[in-house]
């Protein structure tokens, strides 16, 4: 059955956990969707995992289009969601909506955006126009620059308060998912049952409402740093198909993320 914006929030009031992963590819995004991940985002950590970048600022809307296109042809159930890539979000409302389009007319469902608050404005005016959008907060890897590196995020108490009021202003601004990536497991479960709209986390705890990971860390085919969140679901399998069963199941479970992959 096509998974839709609904599909999603029931099973937040259901306790259904979501399964999300990275996909480039059309060829993968047919092995997911079989394997039972609900959602399939085109992450522009493509730059990192396909391009061989050292971050995801290079990354351009011509290359999320492309990608996009290549997934969408591969996908009949999952939901498309897709990168503004850095620069494609951040000048104004009116300016990413030119983007997201692009996107959407590629064969996504939804958009994700990197940003707390200062987004608040431009999720009301794409969710108004017709583009669901699913907010990136915590970690934002396209402001590595501004952290000077990936650092957990809301340490302090009144960071985390700041997280929780970013997202209840995202939430009421349309946003319909969150993204939160790198805090403290106790930040990721106030945020999760803050929200109406489910939560998920990367390197964010296992109470999230859902988890995601970048497709070539969970198939340990990634030659750079391993985050202390990732684990290779190859281990024990005879099969890409096998690792990503594995994946989803403990998500399902709630056996990932365990403590050993947790803030
Ligand atoms: O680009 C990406 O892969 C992402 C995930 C880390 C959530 O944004
Ligand atoms: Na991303």
């Amino acid at each position: 059955m096509k998974v839709t914006v609904n599909t999603l929030a029931k099973m937040k009031q259901d306790g259904q956990k979501i399964s999300m992963l990275t996909c480039y590819d059309a060829s993968f995004a047919s092995l997911l969707e079989a394997a039972g991940v609900e959602i399939l985002l085109i992450g522009d950590s493509l730059g990192n995992v396909i391009q061989g970048q050292t971050s995801t600022l290079p990354v351009t809307m011509d290359d999320m289009v492309y990608h996009t296109r290549c997934v969408a042809r591969g996908t009949r159930n999952a939901m498309v969601l897709s990168d503004l890539s850095f620069g494609a979000s951040q000048v104004s409302p009116q300016k990413t909506f030119e983007n997201a389009a692009r996107l959407m007319a590629a064969g996504a469902e939804m958009v994700k955006i990197e940003g707390g608050m200062v987004m608040a404005e431009t999720v009301d005016f794409l969710t108004t126009r017709g583009i669901p959008v699913c907010v990136h907060i915590g970690l934002q890897p396209q402001s590595v620059n501004i952290y000077g590196g990936y650092k957990v995020q809301g340490k302090s108490e009144t960071e985390a308060e700041t997280l929780k009021r970013d997202a209840l202003a995202l939430q009421a601004a349309g946003a319909s998912l969150v993204v939160m990536e790198m805090v403290a497991s106790s930040v990721g479960k106030a945020v999760s049952e803050a929200l109406a709209i489910p939560v998920i986390g990367i390197g964010a705890g296992v109470d999230c409402d859902g988890q995601v990971l970048v497709l070539h860390d969970m198939l340990g085919v990634y030659p750079g740093k391993k985050a202390r969140f990732v684990k290779n679901f190859m281990h024990g399998q005879t099969s890409i198909q096998g690792a990503v069963e594995a994946y989803v199941k403990a998500v399902r479970a709630s056996t990932f993320p365990a403590d050993e992959h947790s803030f």
